[in-house]
């Protein structure tokens, strides 16, 4: 056996990615381990989101080269590919920068990596097109054993790509235009998850709810008649989705989340910023009354449910009074949770080229005022638990003896004093504590 480890870097389709690559690799005798020092194969999956994520995989080959050399003074070998969106983006780039790259692949490639691996055996491989075939026809299905091993949650990969275009965002480009698989190729996937005991499936789409893909009848499905469809697999608990733009959320979507209890009440719907000439410059196509006026349709339909999401600060032109009109939508908001950056220019994107690009020290002044608020929003957030029954998926066992932890339908990790038997099973917990990161209770009895 071959040993295969990879690293990955950025969002959640990567995560997923990451196991299709192991899954293509595995006929071939590549196995996967979590020790880099006795890897045959090391694959660095990465990001291209934010300039940061990309020097990041830079530095990882520096310290790869040094890895490698040693392995090969005591007569052994690593090969190494880079995979993902700085794959894509910088293609031949990467060998000519770090020769000790012996294989570059994109994100439509992962199922000709075993015949890539081979090829670079003798030369450097660059391989970035993306191919007419379906990628998603050619992986190989892991083994019921591999998927088992994985856990009780799983993501699946519904749609790729983005054609919204956001002035400041790169995915457009690294994973091209948006392409929906059809129906019958995820339900057979999530049967075959669920068949491996799967519980919870995170449906992901780099905009996942302009998902339209094709049934058996050749007739176009959103992704509210998709997680109709999904709720029906016998076995499933629990569905969510991510990510999605605003102005795709669809009626037929809103009226998903009144009807389905299994699909999450925890939505992550990112607007970015709170004023709307930055929303026009970044091309989000929708205002800030057209975001507020859509959160409160999904909260009559689904009142439970709590918000998540992304947030740029510093955009070109940003002013001080724009950069207040995001911390008000955020007041307004009351995230559940949230993620926010300062903006880092991609090269290629409109955003680039702008004028008024902020000064670095007024984009790391108002990333601290945006975060103390979104931090002490979750904060509150978890602490409105305290005295309510929740839902868990007990997932395994907790570092201190005893204790089993779940995740709550807000994605909080809950941990209780329990018997292991619990796991794989949804219970019902009251909570009467919060840490830092988890909450805590008990499972109540249902009499
Ligand atoms: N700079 C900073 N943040 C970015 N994002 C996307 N592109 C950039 C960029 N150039 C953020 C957005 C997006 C999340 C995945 O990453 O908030 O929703
Ligand atoms: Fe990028 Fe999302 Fe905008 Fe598409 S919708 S361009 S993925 S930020």
């Amino acid at each position: 056996m071959k040993k295969l480890f990879i690293k990955t870097y950025g969002c959640q389709m990567n995560v997923y990615d990451s196991d299709r690559m192991a899954d293509a690799l595995a006929p071939s005798g590549y196995e996967a381990t979590t020790d880099i020092d006795e890897a045959d194969l090391v694959v660095l999956n990465t990001c291209h989101i934010r300039e940061k994520a990309a020097e990041k995989v830079y530095s990882e080959l520096g310290r790869l080269r040094i890895m490698r050399q040693k392995k090969e003074q005591k007569g052994g070998e690593m090969m190494i590919g880079i995979a993902g969106c700085v794959a894509q983006a910088e293609g031949e780039e990467i060998v000519r920068r770090a020769p000790v790259v012996d294989l570059v692949f994109g994100p439509q490639s992962y199922h000709r990596l075993p015949d890539l691996v081979e090829q670079a055996q003798t030369k450097k491989v660059v391989e970035t097109d993306f191919p007419a075939e379906d990628k998603f026809e050619h992986l190989p299905k892991p083994k019921k054993e591999t998927t088992i091993a994985r856990g009780l949650t799983s993501f699946l990969t519904v749609q790729e790509g983005c054609d919204k275009f956001c002035s400041f965002c790169v995915v457009p480009y690294t994973r091209g235009a948006e392409v929906s698989r059809p129906v019958h190729q995820i339900i057979t996937e999530a049967q075959d998850l669920v068949d491996a005991g799967v519980k919870e499936i995170t449906l992901l789409g780099q905009n996942v709810n302009a998902y339209h893909g094709l049934d058996a009848n050749g007739e176009t499905q959103g992704l509210a008649q998709l997680l109709y469809k999904l709720a029906d697999i016998d076995g499933l608990d629990r569905l969510r989705y991510t990510t999605s733009h605003p102005r795709d959320m669809d009626d037929a979507l809103i009226n998903a989340h009144r009807d389905l209890d299994m699909l999450m009440p925890y939505l992550h719907l990112p607007v970015q910023a709170g004023s709307d000439s930055i929303l026009k410059s970044m091309n989000r196509q929708h205002t800030v009354e057209d975001y507020m006026r859509l959160l409160e349709r999904i909260r009559e339909a689904r009142p439970d449910i709590a918000l998540s999401g992304d947030f740029i600060v510093g955009f070109p032109g940003e002013t001080d009074e724009d950069f207040e009109g995001t911390l008000k939508l955020v007041r307004d908001v009351e995230y559940a949770q949230a993620y926010s950056f300062k903006y880092s220019t991609r090269p290629g994107t409109p955003g680039a080229t702008m004028d008024n690009q902020v000064p670095e020290e007024v984009k790391s002044e108002r990333l601290q005022r945006l975060q103390e608020l979104l931090n002490h929003q979750q904060t509150e957030f978890n602490k409105s638990r305290i005295g309510t029954t929740m839902p868990v998926l007990f997932e395994k066992t907790g570092r201190d003896p005893g204790q089993i932890v779940g995740r709550s339908p807000y994605l909080q990790p809950v941990q209780v004093e329990a018997d292991p038997s619990h796991i794989g099973t949804i219970r019902d917990v009251f909570i009467d504590s919060v840490g830092k990161f988890s909450l805590f209770g008990k499972i109540v009895i249902n009499s």
